[in-house]
């Protein structure tokens, strides 16, 4: 990889400050980083973030941040359809880049990031900070120990109870932002790309990226046209996705994610089925199932001994040495290719005047 940094610290930006707001948090208790500029085009917020997390430089376009010469690692956190953009202007104005998750609203532009990266020989790492938990850390090293042997079947979900869809207007210190690109399509919104993108990411990852061979599966968008018919806003996104993806090899992976359903509860959770162990992870808590001498044994592991990272810290590490990224932009592709897939599977709407559920 050309270009590495040698910088003391490696200078880092922050392009767009809702989620990236935990980008700053996080790059400032960094010892190898600087925070030294962000971006937001929401001026009265952008001022806010600067004097909160006393940050030197400020851009209101993120195109006058990529021109500061002395930014070295941009992380990019606009809404899901600015990340193509946004991240191929960062690669071709040489900078690394941290792009937030879901990579892409489609595949051909995640792929025309990654080739972006390849191009300019800089790291493009995707945010997926599910795989930086000690619990996920813990699953994969359990697999590449082969302590669950071959694992056949997963079942991963993510979905919320009603009363989880996301409203179109968030109030911030300084005034309101509107986020109803949450709930349209097209912008990227829409429960199978928000929260599928992480679930796809984690399963996929323990599996090791098997090659995708089919995928079956359906979009509903239940309670979001009444709801955003009610709030006066345009909302055609799924707000709960099902599917079932074949994978070279034989194994399958059944997914479920919604932002608000008549459920029991919520629930994060992704369960591996293999031929010698299995194992739960549901809502943090980790069970490892397996045999010993005959006997079946079921185990909540508490202590996981493992060195934990922030995703932005694995980054700045990356950029640093031209080791990694642990979530690559390969990754990214095959994540946004099966999302892809699942959305044209299709979607059936629900009546725009209907009872109105949040
Ligand atoms: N990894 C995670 O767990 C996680 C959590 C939340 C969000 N995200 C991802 O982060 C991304 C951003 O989500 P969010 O919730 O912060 O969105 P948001 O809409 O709440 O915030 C976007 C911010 O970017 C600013 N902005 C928008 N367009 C801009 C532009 N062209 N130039 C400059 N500033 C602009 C807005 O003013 C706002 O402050 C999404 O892709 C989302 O999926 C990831």
């Amino acid at each position: 990889m050309k270009g590495l940094s040698v910088s003391e610290k490696t200078k880092v930006g922050v392009i767009g400050l809702s989620m990236g707001q935990n980008h700053v948090i996080a790059y400032k208790n960094i010892a190898d980083a600087e925070m030294l500029a962000v971006c937001d085009w929401d001026e009265p917020w952008l001022k806010h973030m600067q004097t909160l997390h006393t940050v030197p430089r400020t851009y209101l376009k993120y195109e006058d941040l990529l021109a500061d010469k002395d930014v070295e690692a941009v992380s990019v956190c606009l809404p899901t359809s600015m990340h193509a953009p946004a991240t191929i202007a960062a690669l071709k104005a040489g900078k690394h880049v941290l792009c937030e998750k879901p990579m892409a609203t489609t595949a051909r532009d995640a792929q025309a990031m990654a080739a972006a990266a390849k191009d300019a020989g800089k790291v493009l790492m995707i945010s997926h900070n599910q795989r930086f938990s000690p619990q996920a850390q813990y699953i994969k090293r359990l697999v590449e120990q082969g302590r669950l042997g071959k694992i056949y079947f997963v079942r991963a979900g993510w979905r919320r109870t009603m009363g989880g869809l996301p409203s179109a207007d968030s109030q911030r210190a300084t005034g309101t932002l509107n986020r109803n690109w949450f709930n349209e399509r097209a912008k990227g919104g829409g429960v199978l790309f928000d929260l599928g993108s992480h679930m796809l990411d984690l399963s996929m990852w323990f599996m090791g990226f098997p090659k995708i061979e089919k995928i079956e599966g359906m979009n509903y968008s239940t309670f979001l046209p009444a709801f955003s018919a009610a709030h006066k806003q345009s909302g055609d996104a799924e707000d709960l996705a099902a599917a079932m993806l074949f994978f070279e090899g034989g194994a399958t992976l059944q997914l479920e994610v919604s932002f608000g359903s008549f459920v029991e509860q919520d629930a994060v959770f992704v369960e591996l089925y293999g031929s010698q162990g299995g194992v739960s992870l549901r809502n943090g808590v980790l069970k490892v199932f397996g045999e010993d001498q005959g006997a079946y044994t079921a185990g909540a592991i508490q202590k996981f001994n493992l060195p934990v990272q922030s995703p932005q810290e694995h980054f700045v590490q990356a950029v640093r040495t031209g080791k990694g990224p642990l979530v690559t932009a390969e990754h990214g592709v095959a994540v946004t290719t099966a999302l892809e897939g699942i959305r044209e599977c299709g979607i059936v709407l629900g009546d725009p005047n209907g009872k109105v559920y949040s």
